[in-house]
């Protein structure tokens, strides 16, 4: 018996093949709106709207805990003038509601803000058929492959529901490019390729998440640029280490037991990533007072030609 306990314990063990764990969703966007909201902020007061000498129109697609709102609303409240707007959406009504209360929590007085549940095309359709389109879109982690399965046909209608001169800007924290496990670059490299599979993110091709550029040119915008919002903390640090600690790193124990052999990780690689990334393990990377993490956000914005 205990000959045959040792031989399955050195079986290898088979990836589960799970898919993402999403059971924290709403956790997600509170926490990933504290640890990103400097670069978000920077990212927003970076974009000059070309409309003057009227009120503002903004749409945030697919707003999520609302996290850019309150730089959107300053923008439309500096742009002056009664009329404008900020209409917030998301097609997830607990997102909308947690955006809600982070509104209120906020005190921004009598905000200019149309906040509701709807799908970010309906809208962008609306805009169009009502004539009230929008001086400048923002869309934040939203146009993604996994959430659409054209991301590019997606861009294509935010584009259409922007004026003349208006500006679509898309913003993506660039997780897969982010320093999550420094000082274990090869595993970290590994992990992030478990991680792509377990989401069923492509590695390649035209639906590729690093492709924002290549879509807002196909929607005929010019002057489309990008521009790099860098975050980075020590993970002591309270808004550093709640992202660490609630999304990255249990994402990352899922990626490896999910994907993690069919992304090349060997028995040894599982092991050790296992050993960094057990709280309660003497080599856990949260012990590590040299811990960090380095999050390269990325604004990508173009406009629409003026005739
Ligand atoms: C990763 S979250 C990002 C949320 C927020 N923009 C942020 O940066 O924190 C993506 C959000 O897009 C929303 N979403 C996905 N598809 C949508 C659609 N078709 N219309 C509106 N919202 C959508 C999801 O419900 C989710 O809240």
């Amino acid at each position: 018996m205990g000959v045959h306990v040792a031989e399955k314990q050195q079986l290898p063990v088979a990836d589960t093949g799970a898919g993402p764990d999403t059971r924290g969703y709403l956790d997600y966007l509170l926490t990933n709106r504290n640890f990103t909201a400097p670069a978000v902020a920077a990212a927003v007061a970076s974009i000059t709207p070309e409309i003057s000498g009227r009120p503002l129109r903004v749409l945030d697609a697919g707003t999520g805990a609302g996290g850019a709102l309150p730089e959107l609303i300053a923008l439309v409240r500096a742009a002056g003038g009664p009329g404008g707007t900020v209409v917030a959406v998301d097609v997830d009504e607990r997102a909308v509601e947690v955006a809600g209360r982070q509104l209120g929590d906020l005190n921004l007085g009598a905000a200019p803000v149309d906040l509701r549940v709807a799908d970010l095309r309906d809208v962008a359709a609306g805009a169009v058929t009502s004539g009230e389109r929008f001086d400048l879109i923002w869309s934040s982690d939203v146009v993604w492959p996994t959430t659409f399965d054209n991301p590019a046909e997606v861009v294509q209608t935010l584009a259409g529901a922007l004026v003349p001169g208006g500006t679509l800007a898309l913003f993506t924290t660039n997780y897969y490019q982010s320093m999550l496990l420094p000082g274990h670059s090869r595993l970290e490299r590994l992990i992030r390729t478990a991680s792509e599979l377990t989401w069923g993110l492509p590695g390649d091709g035209p639906t590729h998440y690093e492709r924002l550029g290549a879509w807002l040119r196909a929607a005929g915008l010019a002057d489309v640029a990008v521009r790099a919002f860098p975050l980075a903390g020590m993970a002591s640090e309270p808004a550093a280490r709640a992202f660490l600690e609630q999304i990255v790193w249990p994402e990352m124990r899922h990626a490896v037991a999910s994907h993690g052999r069919a992304a090349g990780m060997s028995e040894t690689d599982i092991v050790r990533a296992g050993e960094l990334l057990d709280p309660e393990g003497p080599a856990w990377v949260g012990d590590d007072p040299h811990t960090y993490v380095v999050q390269p956000t990325l604004l990508w914005t173009g406009r629409t030609p003026v005739a």
